[in-house]
């Protein structure tokens, strides 16, 4: 007998591949082996080229259990200090999130509690969060900065979502979000702030290694479109993708502007227009949607999701975990949010957590399970990929690994 090729090899499972341009790619009877932290063989059991005691050191049945790729959270704010509770009581007493932000509460209420926080302090209150997400299946989290906009703040937040990758042996990608709001005290200076974010924060925080990608709020409440375009014509500069927080409240063609960057993505978008949709189209920008934000803001206006799938942008859903606007801790959730009030498909949810996601994130080694990706895996105990969207809550997950490497047992 030969010595077994691959490290661990799952029998009887049932593979939601998504590679392919539609559905889940689904495998039924499958098998998966991993090796040195990527997939090694994946396919129909009967195809196997041996006994599977032959083939891997570790065999497991799974007795027809549903296997996904780690579920990718594209967009997040998962860094902060405190909450904002009470700001979800005035809005349910009838104030809409622009007046509480006009009132001086919103964004900037945390980034006082934020820039107050230690390191330390930061990284105990983000740690619960990042620990849920990674219970309900996310393996690769994306985590922005912009509740500091001071450069010690910034770098404080964009610290801790590294370590929190470190310590949770999970994927962070980070955002630098210096254009989120306007501190108070540049209230009369604008454009004093956008020149300190493009020339000073982002070179810094960027030569310190913190950086992965450029965000922005374009926004009435935020930043205009020729403020967004310094800081991309900077982030170009620098050799930094692009994304943006476009079309949330309104309409600022926010979503072509990133496209014209070739951007990874344009999120939120309720107010998209069809010739955004077709700058995203062109560009491959992806649509990050995030039913979180829809819910708790109460929002009517959906995204135009007819015309992003005739024009065939491909869809992502993250959780955009938020204090004031998205206090959700399930990428799941999103995902069951998706198809509930946006009427997207399960498999289009589905895919919107996987291979969309890791484009999004222009992490193309994961998303997908297909020989040579990451072995970032979830073994739910479900066996059809619309059981994931279908259940509210409660907890789903058998097994999570990364790298090979289980992380949940
Ligand atoms: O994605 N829209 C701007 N940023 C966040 C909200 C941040 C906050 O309210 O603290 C969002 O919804
Ligand atoms: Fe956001």
């Amino acid at each position: 007998m030969s010595e077994p090729r691959w490290d661990r090899l799952l029998l009887n499972a049932t593979l939601a591949t998504f590679v392919g341009d539609a559905a889940c790619g689904l495998i039924e009877h499958g098998a998966i082996a991993l090796h040195h932290g990527r997939v090694a063989w994946i396919g129909h059991m009967d195809a196997l080229p041996a006994a599977p005691n032959e083939l891997a050191l570790t065999v497991e049945s799974l007795d027809a259990a549903l296997v996904t790729p780690g579920l990718i959270d594209c967009h997040t704010h998962l860094v902060f200090g405190s909450d904002r509770a009470q700001e979800f009581d005035l809005r349910l007493n009838g104030a809409s999130y622009e007046e509480i932000a006009r009132a001086g509460g919103g964004i900037v209420s945390t980034v006082n509690a934020t820039r107050t926080a230690s390191e330390e302090q930061l990284f105990a209150q983000s740690l619960p969060r990042a620990q849920a997400l990674l219970a309900d299946g996310v393996t690769t989290l994306e985590i922005k900065s912009g509740y500091g906009l001071e450069l010690e703040s910034e770098r404080r937040m964009l610290r801790v979502a590294r370590r929190l990758g470190r310590e949770l042996g999970i994927t962070v990608r980070t955002s630098f979000l210096g254009l989120h709001a306007l501190p108070p005290e540049y209230q009369d200076k604008r454009a004093d702030y956008v020149a300190l974010v493009c020339d000073e924060m982002l070179p810094a925080l960027v030569a310190e290694g913190l950086v992965d990608a450029v965000d922005a709020f374009c926004e009435g409440i935020g930043f205009t479109r020729e403020e967004t375009r310094r800081l991309f014509e900077c982030a170009k500069q620098l050799g930094l993708p692009v994304k943006l927080h476009a079309e949330q409240l309104s309409d600022l063609d926010g979503a072509a502007l990133v496209a014209e960057y070739g951007g990874l993505s344009a999120d939120h978008l309720e107010y998209l227009s069809e010739s955004g949709i077709k700058a995203m189209a062109t560009a491959g920008t992806v649509a990050v949607l995030l039913p979180g934000a829809f819910y708790a803001l109460r929002e009517t206006k959906l995204p135009p999701i007819a015309l992003l799938r005739e024009h065939r942008v491909p869809i992502a859903i993250a959780t955009d975990c938020n204090p004031g606007t998205s206090p959700l801790l399930s990428l799941r959730m999103a995902a069951g949010m998706a198809c509930t009030l946006f009427r997207l498909t399960h498999e289009e949810a589905l895919r919107g957590v996987t291979v969309n996601a890791a484009r999004a994130l222009g992490c193309h080694d994961r998303g997908t399970l297909a020989v040579g990706q990451r072995a970032d895996l979830v073994v739910w105990k479900a066996k059809r990929p619309a059981e994931l969207c279908y259940w509210i809550g409660g907890s789903l997950v058998r097994e999570v690994c990364v790298g090979g490497e289980s992380v949940t047992s």
